[in-house]
């Protein structure tokens, strides 16, 4: 007898556009628990919806992406581009899915697409940052082969708590880095 957990599989459709109000719906759908580890857009409610959905829609510097289940769209992904010239391979990563489609490998799915798609268009890095407390999204990100960079500590303030946040990347040619940090940190305070 095993004890292999039966997983219901849906298609994931992922398209480059959605409708304002699908987004807005999507928006919405994000509770509480949801928009604290994710608040890419401040608080989104009934009075602020419009106006993110068409910033967000409307926005050039990212590369988006709608992943859709039987037609309702359920995760939201983006890479953002810099304006800098020397970070031109660099890209953000960004994602989110809706509260009763999380844990369903939906997210991992959406990630591998994004990474894939980082690769295809001349990025050679995707960088993110995410809350110490991020469990679930720590844990996706560290299985997708991303390295934590750098920790930093009280960097974000929520009326009378600090957070931490963890800056991970993913590199093209897949090396570790891990090593090197150590060597540079363990220098970087000895010698200055
Ligand atoms: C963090 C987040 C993006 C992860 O996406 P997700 O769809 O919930 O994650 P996945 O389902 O792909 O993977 C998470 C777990 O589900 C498991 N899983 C994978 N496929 C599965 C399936 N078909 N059924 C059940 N579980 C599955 C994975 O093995 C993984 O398990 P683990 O946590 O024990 O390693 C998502 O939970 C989310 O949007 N959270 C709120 C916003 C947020 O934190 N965004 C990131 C900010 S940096």
């Amino acid at each position: 007898m095993t004890n292999e957990i039966k997983r219901p599989s849906y298609d994931l459709v992922i398209l480059n556009k959605t409708s304002k109000e699908k987004f807005k719906k999507f928006l919405l759908s994000l509770g509480n628990k949801t928009q604290n580890t994710f608040n890419h857009f401040g608080e989104i409610n009934t009075n602020t919806v419009t106006s993110i959905a068409i910033r967000e829609i409307t926005r050039s510097d990212k590369e988006k992406f709608f992943g859709f289940v039987g037609g309702e769209l359920i995760v939201y992904g983006f890479l953002t581009r810099f304006d800098k010239l020397t970070k031109k391979h660099n890209c953000t990563l960004g994602i989110v899915v809706s509260d009763t489609w999380q844990k369903k490998g939906f997210g991992q799915k959406m990630c591998q697409h994004m990474i894939d798609f980082a690769w295809k268009h001349g990025f050679t890095k995707i960088w993110l940052a995410v809350y110490s407390d991020n469990k679930n999204g720590i844990n996706l990100y560290k299985s997708l082969g991303f390295q934590i960079e750098g920790i930093f500590i009280n960097d974000e303030k929520f009326d009378t708590t600090n957070r931490h946040v963890i800056s991970m990347a993913r590199f093209k040619n897949g090396k570790d880095y891990d090593k090197k940090r150590l060597v540079m940190w363990k220098k970087l305070n000895s010698d200055l």
